[in-house]
């Protein structure tokens, strides 16, 4: 590889990481300020191509603009400021159960995509179809799926440093009174993110340094 390539590469490493430096989880948002509709667009595009178990994403993420809901959620959420004040706020939230007709449109979903019979997808929805119903008897189906969301959580939140978003992941709140805001019966909120851009002046946090394990205690190579 020539030098040009190199140092093009190692650019490109340092531009991440300088991106994922940048982001800190805001406490305080420019209220005037709004992620555009297009950056929206691709904050939605990269949580819907976040993986999950199977494939078979089993929570919604509710993006929340209306300023009254917003108000609503306030208090169920220990009344953050950025519930109100992010340009937007999303609800993940898990599904709570996993029957075999959200199995049956998800291999339906599969057949239709990538143009397959029902029949040779058999295998596969058997298998799918045995571990859910396994994961509801042994009543573990609302850990496995309260986890998924945090993926897209994670693909949210690193999409957002890229683009110069701020975002504010949040478990600070009741989700019975989330769910009651939203009407939710089926999925259950399990976390939240603030979406817009920092009050640099007004942040406390936005002026201390990032506090992180020393690198050896987290990662360690065998
Ligand atoms: C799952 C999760 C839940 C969190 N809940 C809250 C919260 O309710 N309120 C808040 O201000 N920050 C919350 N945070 C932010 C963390 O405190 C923050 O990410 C952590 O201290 C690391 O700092 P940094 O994100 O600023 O680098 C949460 C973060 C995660 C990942």
């Amino acid at each position: 590889m020539g030098t040009k390539a190199v140092e093009q590469i190692e650019t490109r490493r340092n531009a991440i990481l300088d991106r994922l430096k940048w982001r800190y989880a805001v406490k305080a948002y420019d209220k005037s300020k709004k992620v555009s509709a297009e950056d929206l667009e691709t904050l939605e595009e990269a949580m819907l191509l976040a993986p999950s178990g199977f494939g078979i994403q089993p929570y919604k993420v509710f993006v929340i603009e209306d300023p009254e809901v917003r108000e609503r959620l306030k208090p169920a959420a220990y009344n953050q400021p950025p519930i109100t004040d992010a340009s937007q706020v999303l609800v993940f939230a898990y599904k709570k159960t996993i029957t075999d007709a959200d199995v049956d449109s998800f291999i339906e979903r599969i057949a239709d995509v990538r143009g397959q019979s029902r029949e040779s997808l058999q295998g596969l929805e058997t298998a799918v179809r045995a571990s859910m119903r396994k994961s509801v008897e042994s009543g573990t189906i609302e850990t496995w799926s309260s986890r998924q969301p945090y993926i897209a959580l994670g693909f949210l939140l690193e999409t957002a440093a890229m683009l110069g978003i701020d975002a504010t992941p949040m478990e600070g709140f009741e989700p019975e009174k989330v769910n009651e805001v939203l009407g939710l019966t089926d999925h259950s909120a399990v976390v939240i993110a603030a979406i817009g851009y920092r009050d640099h002046e007004n942040d406390w946090l936005a002026k201390l340094p990032k506090v992180r394990k020393p690198k050896h205690e987290l990662i360690e190579r065998i």
